[in-house]
């Protein structure tokens, strides 16, 4: 046997270890440094160099394995079938090549079906006489992390299907598909970190897993994810391809992707890869490629696998919409909160569908990590094709003499000093009368999901602070059309126009003026939640953090910073402003059914009902199915094994319900809690 040259075997060990750190990073960390255009890259010089010299194909190596599996918190466990990866081709011609494999091996041309590679995380689902028992993710493809109560709460996961036993569905079998955060999510769920100084997701990938292994599955609830299956293992008596499994699927109340295709022997299948690719920006979630499959499971079922992926199915990934642009500034913009941004100014750049000109660098340690400078040429993409990030440097492009960036030391717009604590990513200006972080609370406060109100944009705003027109968010609502027309460029007609505006929002719902008071995690869809639930701001104010948390939606830790902020000095101080210039929300309209106003907990394991549709039948009833006890619990309902919680009602004497009393409370909504059997 030849002997591999040196180079070859060094090079080897250095791929492998590299490419294990990024599986690590990846996988384990959700905190990949690379795009996976960069992981493939040398996943593929790894492999080939272990095509040239099979010697180097260790069997710890990276290409003979799927994924980094790392210590994690959540419970191990192994997947019946091992969850395998897919082998990529990155251009229409290695997509002939696959065609072409599979026909010599099959000895004719396959139909395929083409499916949307959905960008989040891979999970199987457990169902044992169709019953929703486990959720796992892939983890390293032969064991993964038990997930069940998160998956649970992810939208459109069933908890039973209603394919019985005898009539197809396998006795047990498990389903598997993808997990993901639709790009809407992840912008919104961004603003909101951004705004506490708090590390951004990188893409919809990343927040769907970082979502999904919550311990606190309110967390995970809050998060709005959805889900895409693909596959059941083993498949279901009488289905023969894989298009009808996926029609299967969809039969037995699965959320499965419509964009799915059938091709005949031969028939081309470029112009749909094609389609695609231009219309992947018009979808509203992240997709990074399609995926092709021999559409005969008996083909599949001949052709195998190797350790790594499937010979059936190959993915065609989109190459990544990346521009280059010159950073002709690093400014620095202060939040509301007093964080300290990065932000590096762009020569103006189309990048997939929008002008991109600013960048957030979120903050210090990713500039350093990053080293971007002033001059310097940057990659420019964007982030679950939404928000632009500066991918890297082309570090041959930098110009003589250029620096590293440095935080400045003092606030631009107040001059106090910045600090930044020890152990914290983010940079704060403390002064409280900070313009800027007046600025920025004001905007927030007007945006469109708080008050809403257009026509005072940033401009606009900065004058009255600049001409200490006003200070606070009150201070709007005292504005007369005589004091506006000073104002440059502002007509009398627009200041008329702009008072009404602002007079038009006196009464917002109270979900907006909760969201516009800028509480540390409280983002829209949870400040609605809490107008729901407690309807006056009165009510939430007297709350405490136990009935907080009671709200479907909110966690233990958010409750606090609620009660927290709420309970501030200076909330209370803008609340009573905001009640002298006549801003009064709307009570919120409290869902409606015979149980409003009811919080009921479920605990422990209901014969014939999941949790999740005992819950569901409570919030149906116009109730809340709470997730932690207290004295305003109206009833516990306790099934097998129940713990704490009925320990916990026990305690405080709140109505505890058994299975069999549920079920006839259920049928009787305008009871009240029958009593537990002695
Ligand atoms: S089939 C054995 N179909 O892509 C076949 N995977 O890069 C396994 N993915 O681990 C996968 N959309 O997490 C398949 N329509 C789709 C998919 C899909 C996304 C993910 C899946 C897989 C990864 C491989």
């Amino acid at each position: 046997m030849a002997a591999v040259p040196q180079a070859a075997r060094a090079r080897a060990s250095q791929l492998r270890e590299e490419i294990d750190r990024h599986n690590y990073l990846y996988f384990v960390l959700d905190a990949p440094e690379v795009t996976d255009a960069e992981y493939d890259s040398l996943m593929r010089e790894l492999l080939r160099l272990e095509e040239e010299h099979p010697s180097l194909r260790t069997k710890d190596s990276p290409t003979q394995r799927v994924g980094g599996a790392g210590p994690t918190p959540f419970r191990k466990v192994r997947h019946v079938m091992p969850m395998r990866s897919l082998q990529n081709a990155v251009s229409e011609v290695e997509v002939e090549q696959f065609r072409t494999r599979v026909r010599l091996a099959l000895g004719e041309d396959p139909d395929l079906v083409a499916e949307l590679k959905m960008d989040g995380l891979a999970v199987s689902l457990t169902f044992v006489s169709g019953r929703l028992t486990q959720g796992a993710t892939r983890g390293d493809g032969v064991t993964g992390e038990e997930i069940t109560a998160n998956v649970q709460v992810v939208e459109g996961i069933p908890a039973t299907l209603p394919d019985g036993p005898g009539r197809g569905l396998p006795p047990r079998c498990e389903v598997r598909g993808e997990v993901y955060m639709p790009k809407e999510v992840l912008a919104g769920l961004n603003r909101e970190r951004e705004s506490q100084g708090l590390e951004l997701y990188a893409n919809c990938r990343n927040a769907a897993a970082g979502s999904l292994r919550q311990l606190d599955s309110e967390i995970t609830r809050s998060r709005s994810l959805s889900a895409f299956f693909y596959a059941c293992d083993p498949a279901p008596s009488g289905i023969s391809t894989q298009s009808q499994l996926l029609d299967w699927l969809e039969l037995q109340g699965l959320p499965v992707n419509p964009n799915r295709r059938r091709f005949a022997a031969g028939e081309g299948v470029p112009e749909y890869l094609g389609s695609w690719q231009a219309r992947r920006r018009d979808l509203p979630y992240e997709i990074d490629g399609v995926v092709l499959k021999v559409d005969s499971l008996a083909g599949q079922e001949e052709l195998g696998a190797d350790s790594r992926a499937p010979r059936w199915a190959v993915a065609y990934k989109f190459p990544p919409e990346e521009r280059e642009s010159r950073v002709v500034a690093i400014e620095v913009s202060i939040g509301r909160t007093g964080v300290v941004t990065p932000v590096a100014v762009l020569d103006p750049v189309e990048v997939a569908g929008s002008t991109v000109s600013h960048v957030t660098l979120h903050n210090e340690d990713q500039v350093r990590r990053k080293d971007v400078r002033v001059g310097d040429v940057v990659v420019v993409r964007k982030a679950g094709d939404v928000i632009p990030e500066v991918v890297r440097v082309v570090l041959s492009r930098r110009p003589d003499g250029s620096e590293p960036f440095q935080m400045p030391k003092e606030c631009p717009a107040c001059g106090s000093e910045l600090v930044r604590e020890v152990g914290e990513a983010a940079t704060r200006c403390l002064n409280p009368l900070c313009p800027a972080q007046r600025l920025a609370t004001l905007l927030h406060f007007v945006s469109r999901d708080a008050l809403d109100i257009d026509r005072l944009g940033p401009a606009v705003v900065q004058q009255l602070l600049d001409r200490q027109m006003v200070r606070t968010p009150a201070d709007l609502f005292r504005l007369e059309a005589g004091q506006l027309e000073e104002l440059p460029g502002l007509a009398r007609r627009s200041a008329r126009q702009l008072t009404d505006a602002i007079r038009a929002r006196r009464h917002p719902a109270l979900g907006r003026l909760l969201y516009a008071l800028g509480i540390p995690h409280v983002g829209r869809r949870t400040a609605e939640l809490l107008a729901e639930h407690f309807g006056t701001m009165e009510r939430l104010r007297a709350a405490g953090p136990d009935e907080l948390a009671a709200v479907s939606g909110v966690g233990p830790v958010l409750a606090e910073a609620v009660v927290h902020h709420l309970a501030s000095p200076g909330t209370g101080a803008l609340l009573e402003q905001l009640r002298e210039v006549g801003v009064e929300p709307k009570e919120a309209e409290r869902s409606e059914g015979p149980w409003r106003g009811r919080t009921v907990v479920i605990t422990g394991s209901l014969p014939g009902l999941s949790r999740a549709e005992a819950e569901a039948a409570v919030r149906r009833l116009g109730g809340v199915a709470g997730s932690s006890v207290s004295r305003k619990t109206t009833a516990v309902v306790a099934g097998e094994s129940a713990g704490s919680k009925l320990a916990t009602a026990q305690r405080l004497g709140v109505p505890v319900v058994d299975p069999e009393g549920f079920s006839w409370w259920l049928d009787h909504p305008d009871s009240d809690p029958p009593p537990a059997p002695a």
